[in-house]
């Protein structure tokens, strides 16, 4: 079966609690379970991670290289500052679909570039939790 790795970066765990005018009720959790249920549909099997620290996002990148077909990821803030996170990306030679739940181009200017999305296949943002799933789906197509 096809695996493929989530991964969220910094502060996505406290999704519900945090700023929900921006990034709605959703949780971590639930964004997880629907995650799941699409995977099986799909015959794809997946391993979330969550991670509120540059180094070791960039190493879990770097292991899936060989267990995993392809990545998911919101790198939350770190799309906006980490080169260590887009070499890493590159440097695995999966695809990668880079999602976030707001739509990064109609906030603040500092969110307007992403380090990350040109090390990505594509990049899926503005839908909240179904940015996860369009990316599922987008991953199911290129595998
Ligand atoms: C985010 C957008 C980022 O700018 C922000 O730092 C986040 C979440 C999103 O999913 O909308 O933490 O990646």
């Amino acid at each position: 079966m096809t695996k493929v790795l989530v991964i969220n970066g910094p502060n996505l765990n406290l999704l519900g609690e945090r700023e929900p005018e921006v990034y709605g009720k959703v949780t971590l959790e639930s964004i997880n379970s629907e995650m799941t249920k699409l995977s099986k549909e799909l015959d794809i099997s997946l391993e979330f991670f969550q991670s509120n620290h540059e180094g070791e996002i960039v190493d879990k990148i770097g292991e899936a290289r060989k267990s995993c077909k392809a990545i998911i990821i919101n790198p939350a803030a770190y799309t906006h500052t980490s080169v260590a996170i887009r070499d890493a990306i590159t440097a695995c030679s999966l695809p990668v679909v880079e999602v976030h739940l707001s739509n990064i181009y109609s906030r603040e200017e500092f969110r307007h570039k992403s380090l990350t999305a040109p090390a990505c296949k594509g990049q899926i943002s503005g839908f909240g939790l179904e940015s996860y799933l369009l990316a599922l789906r987008a991953v199911k197509k290129i595998v």
